[in-house]
């Protein structure tokens, strides 16, 4: 089967009879026999069970759904009329022979008439979509934010090795992460369909056949879980309270990140280091590709060019530069080699059907990969990759090539649990698994702190062990203009914690383009910038004092804003909430359905890149500098534009131009922004002192503001405050309480507030945990950007 290709509907045999048991519904026909089953699982949240009696092994493999929310209550099918009817209190299901009827919090979807059937152990399920008007989710995609018209594969793949000709295109498919989750919107209700089968499967959003949505499922039963709206943000909460949200990471993962293929010895690293400081820019880590390693050897340091990695490792952290090692699955296979010996002696690599290790091509030659589903292989990666943590002083992996990616050797051989599981019921999970033990190795490696992994491959739940990178992407505006609406519809899915490698991983990058990517990207929830060996090198000093200053200013606003983005990390893993969100997230109508060339990060900032370069659109002359233009569409209310420094109604599109060291960004009527203040050298942050950056125009400002230690696991056990901020002006004095309550001691932060646009104010009442105080507000300016704007602090 090539890539996108589908099954015919024709193809299938679809039932004609329909019988109702005590607990499930059998749907029958000439050569198909069904059982749907419904489960209540959550809050808004139901199961359907599709069995295919061609199936056979009916085992749900998927680690995707959380294990307490498996089980869930079984809803009895009652007959009414012809009709079998599940009736739940998240919703309705019916069913009759030949077509399935849903509706959850107002939504209503319907299969077509035949619209469910079986075609060997596949399943389709095709639904009627003239009443949706966009679809979003669907995991890692290229391409555009709303899916409708397009279409999807679920099987992850090493994309520049199955797409050499097209890596450099916009609209490969499949990728690297499999998440079949379809959100639907249908005028201003969306309803969630996710389904859960971790084998190989189409979603086609009317593409094939306008107005009819298929899920084609190849093999396995699949369980679809309906996620009840109305709203979007309800549909991707209750999808990520069922999959599992990303945990809280260490600050200084939040940071800036420089990355390349490769840094090959310790003297490069030193350099690096200084470069940084001499360029006047904050690093907070620094990271090791495969050149490292001895002969491509796992948990092995090349000693010629790293002779002591330990101690380099130790330095940099003292300057506030951490580090993060590539971690491949493959394992070079070579007797002798301990990390091999001890994986064989432990049966610990995944098999061919007759028992023989699988043996594939990569970085090392010839290649073992680790049965990651097996709890003893994760065990014992677990015990190396600590030991190698530890040994190393190193404080993040970077898990690569685990879609997986086995060179010239097909996947389809490697099978699991000893050869018994075929490949396809792991395939897709494979990272996950990888995933998943080396958290394990990082809660041992350091027990009290906050694990950092990065992983190329995922699945639904990937998103509880690790972040995720969108791949080998290339140097070129149309990977730039597709990294938003991928990593929006990343995030919709359940992954907050992603980015793109920003710069571009191939072919040469050029001077504007590298600026333009640093400010698109600077407030994405991971900011990386990494590229391949033999491109040309993109460091942000490669090219000249003014994109340099540029990039700075990109790269400074960031940590400006750390405080607010690990608010939203905090957010997230309280309610689901992705940290970048489309503008659709916040306002329904129909404007913003499609809009994919702007973001929000959380609900208050809204960032608008320019995306194109000189001579490629609309251009202005401002000043005597050339400025790219681009329309904003700024949602109803006003937006303080960060630029300019001043208010600008919204509830319409406008030209915007901005210089090169220009990125149009604008503050919510009702923004506070927690920004910090402080020395920038690397990730050495005070964060005990905090402003309040307020924008109030016409709206009181609000904020929950979560209080942590910032670097330990103990807010899992609950041990975290919030403080709760309100803002407003009146009577001519900027008047700021804040609340502070919670299980975390109290006055751990000293906030200062900083109101915007409000030169006629002259005084702060603060009330603070109960004590009030009046001060005198002075002018004074902030950095955004490479802008200064006049404040009032
Ligand atoms: C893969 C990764 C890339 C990495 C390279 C070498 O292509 O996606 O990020 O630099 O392998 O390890």
């Amino acid at each position: 089967m090539f890539f996108g290709q589908k099954i015919h509907p024709l193809n299938f045999d679809g039932p004609d009879r329909l019988t109702i048991g005590t607990d499930a519904v059998e749907l029958s026909g000439a050569n198909v026999r069904l059982w749907v089953r419904c489960t209540e699982i959550a809050d808004g949240c139901l199961r359907l069970r599709f069995e295919n009696e061609r199936v056979t092994d009916g085992r749900q493999h998927s680690d995707a759904v959380l294990p307490e929310h498996r089980p869930g209550r079984s809803v009895v099918p009652q007959m009414e009329r012809d009709t079998a009817v599940f009736a739940a209190t998240a919703g309705r299901v019916e069913l009759d022979a030949t077509r399935l009827r849903l509706e959850l919090a107002g939504f209503s979807l319907a299969t077509v008439t035949g619209g469910i059937g079986g075609c060997g152990e596949a399943l389709l399920l095709n639904f009627d979509l003239s009443a949706v008007d966009g679809c979003y989710g669907f995991g890692e995609r290229t391409k555009h934010l709303n899916k409708l018209g397009d279409s999807a594969e679920y099987l992850t793949v090493d994309v520049v090795a199955v797409f050499r000709h097209t890596y450099a295109r916009d609209d490969y498919d499949p990728t690297y992460v499999a998440i079949p989750l379809a959100i639907l919107k249908s005028g201003e209700r969306f309803l969630g369909l996710f389904f859960d089968n971790p084998g190989r499967a189409v979603m086609d959003a009317g593409k094939s056949r306008p107005g009819e949505f298929w899920y084609q499922s190849l093999g396995g039963n699949t369980d679809l879980y309906l996620l009840a709206g109305p709203t979007l943000a309800e549909v991707v909460r209750r999808h990520a309270a069922l999959t599992g949200r990303a945990p809280l990471p260490p600050l200084w993962a939040l940071g800036y990140h420089q990355c390349r293929w490769s840094y090959r010895n310790a003297t490069e690293l030193r350099e690096l280091a200084a470069q940084f400081a001499a360029a006047d820019l904050p690093v907070s880590a620094l990271w090791y590709d495969i050149d490292y390693m001895d002969g491509f050897r796992l948990f092995t340091w090349n000693r010629a060019e790293f002779p002591d990695p330990a101690a380099l490792n130790r330095e940099l952290k003292a300057a506030g530069i951490h580090t993060v090692t590539i971690v491949d699955p493959g394992i070079k296979r070579e007797p002798g080699y301990a990390v091999y010996d001890s994986g064989q002696a432990r049966e610990a690599f995944c098999r061919t059907a007759s028992g023989r290790e699988y043996v594939g091509k990569v970085w090392p030659g010839d290649t073992v990969f680790p049965d990651f589903t097996l709890k003893t292989t994760r065990d014992w990666w677990a015990g190396w990759l600590a030991e190698f943590l530890r040994d190393s002083a190193l404080d993040g992996v970077w898990l690569d090539m685990n879609d997986p990616a086995t060179g010239y050797s097909r996947t389809e051989e490697m099978r699991f649990d000893h050869g018994a599981v075929p490949h396809d019921r792991y395939h897709n999970q494979y990272a996950h698994f990888m995933a998943l033990a080396s958290r394990r190795a990082c809660e041992q490696a350091d027990p009290n702190g906050r694990p950092f992994l990065l992983t190329r491959s995922a699945c639904a739940g990937t998103q509880r062990h690790s972040a995720v990178w969108t791949g080998d992407n290339a140097s070129n505006w149309r990977h730039l203009r597709m990294s938003l609406p991928c990593s929006l519809n990343l995030g919709l899915s359940g992954v907050a914690f992603n980015g793109p490698d920003v710069g571009g991983f191939m072919d040469d990058v050029r001077a504007e383009l590298l600026v333009r990517w640093h400010q698109a990207g600077c407030l994405f929830p991971f900011y990386r910038n990494h590229s391949a060996h033999f491109t040309r090198r993109q460091e942000p000093w490669q090219f000249g004092p003014a994109p340099l200053a540029a990039i700075r200013g990109a790269i400074r606003t960031r940590y400006r804003l750390l405080p607010y983005l690990y608010q939203c990390f905090f957010a997230h893993w309280l309610a689901g909430d992705p940290i970048i969100r489309p503008l659709l997230y916040h306002y329904p109508g129909p404007e913003f359905s499609d809009l994919d060339d702007q973001y929000l990060v959380g609900d208050a900032l809204l960032v608008a890149p320019i995306l194109h370069g000189e001579g490629q659109g609309l251009e202005s002359i401002r000043h005597g500098v050339t400025a790219q233009e681009r329309p904003v569409v700024l949602p109803p209310g006003w937006w303080f534009d960060l630029n300019r420094g001043e208010w600008l109604e919204g509830g319409r599109s406008l030209p915007y131009a901005a210089a090169l060291d220009e990125l149009p960004l604008f503050a919510r009527d009702g923004a506070a922004l927690p920004y910090y203040p402080g020395p920038l050298k690397n990730s050495l942050m005070d964060l005990s002192a905090i402003e309040l950056h307020l924008f109030c125009r016409e709206q009181p400002a609000r904020f929950d503001y979560f209080l942590d230690d910032w670097e330990t696991r103990r807010h899992e056990s609950g041990a975290y405050g919030v403080a709760r901020i309100t803002a407003e002006i009146e009577g001519g004095r900027l008047r700021v309480v804040i609340a502070e309550s919670g299980d975390y001691p109290t006055d751990t932060v000293r906030f200062s507030p900083v109101v915007y646009g409000h030169p006629e104010l002259r005084e702060l009442e603060l009330t603070i945990n109960g004590r009030a105080a009046i001060q005198p507000l002075r002018a004074g300016q902030r950095d955004w950007l490479c802008r200064t704007l006049d404040v009032q602090a």
